[in-house]
């Protein structure tokens, strides 16, 4: 066997050169090419196998009053809201930027209602430049943010109503905030969706020690990182067994190992979230730490060591 595997993976007819991408809102790639220079963003040093937007609205967003972050033992909990530039802004300021990745450009989306969701759809897909779509239907950080997500008859419509409106994957993004995501997995697969993405963030809260309220300006957020991993990978192992499309496993990824825990509980890609605000380079150590598990274990083919044992 050669020394190094190969990281290729096959996504929703993507071919990424590895399997690690970025959680939405967790890396900002125009950000780090303004700070880090045009090296950030080459083939060979950008952190990622395809790189995933923050989530796009219709109209654009301040986001949630502050405090928006709290750091847990092993995690943090957010209430960021979504702020973004909105349909028009993200096109005119941020798409020209991000269609120069040297990687698949998946790009985030969310709306309150099915018609909403179809509009960003519609303008983007004429847009022209993206590869995928991500559809959030499980911030808990904004009004009716989960609605869609918690339904399987919401998540079933909304795919009905997308589903004609573009070729491009669409990628349905779960919460782990219900009982049984597989069913909410099942409704999005029946409903056309070409993949699913979990988990998104555990709703939570912290109270602040010196005035015993809530510390988020909002109240509550949404908790990640490591303290999660295990409800992640054992929400992956459930959704992975009951449907055919492609998981995207995340959940406080932080290293080689953890990336390899969610392949072998069923997902095809990983995505590295929380890690990337303590180290901007994360990704490419989550790569390369993959890399080795595989190595050392003798494995070649991502495919054969995916969820094989686990049921
Ligand atoms: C946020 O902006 O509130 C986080 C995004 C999410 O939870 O989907």
């Amino acid at each position: 066997m050669s020394d190094t595997p190969s990281l290729r993976t096959e996504f929703c007819g993507l071919e990424l050169g590895s399997p690690i991408l970025n959680g939405s809102g967790t890396f900002d790639a125009i950000a780090a090419r303004r700070v880090f220079g045009d090296e950030a963003v080459r083939v060979g040093s950008f952190p990622f196998g395809g790189y995933v937007s923050k989530t796009i609205t219709e109209e654009a967003r301040v986001g949630n009053p502050p405090f928006r972050t709290w750091e847990t033992p092993a995690g943090m909990i957010n209430s960021i809201g979504l702020p973004n530039l909105g349909l028009e802004g993200f096109l005119e300021a941020q798409l020209p930027e991000l269609r120069e990745l040297p990687v698949p450009l998946i790009v985030s989306v969310m709306a309150s209602d099915r018609d909403g969701f179809a509009r960003i759809i519609g303008r983007l897909s004429a847009a022209g430049g993206i590869d995928a779509f991500e559809l959030n239907v499980s911030c808990p950080n904004v009004h009716s943010g989960l609605i869609v997500g918690e339904r399987p008859e919401e998540t079933a419509g909304l795919l009905d109503r997308l589903r004609p409106l573009t070729e491009r994957p669409l990628i349905v993004k779960l919460t782990p905030n219900v009982a049984s995501p597989e069913l909410i997995a099942s409704a999005a697969e029946a409903g056309g969706a070409d993949a699913v993405s979990l988990v998104n963030t555990l709703k939570a809260t912290a109270i602040d020690p010196d005035s015993d309220r809530p510390w988020l300006g909002a109240g509550s957020g949404g908790l990640s990182g490591p303290a999660i991993r295990p409800i992640a990978l054992q929400q992956v192992r459930a959704v992975a067994a009951e449907v055919s499309i492609p998981v995207v496993g995340m959940g406080g990824v932080t290293d080689g190992q953890s990336a390899y825990d969610f392949i072998r509980a069923g997902a095809t890609v990983v995505a590295v979230g929380t890690e990337n605000f303590r180290d901007p380079l994360a990704g490419l150590g989550v790569m390369r730490g993959l890399e080795e598990v595989l190595r050392e274990k003798g494995v070649e083919d991502l495919g054969a060591i995916r969820g094989n044992t686990l049921s």
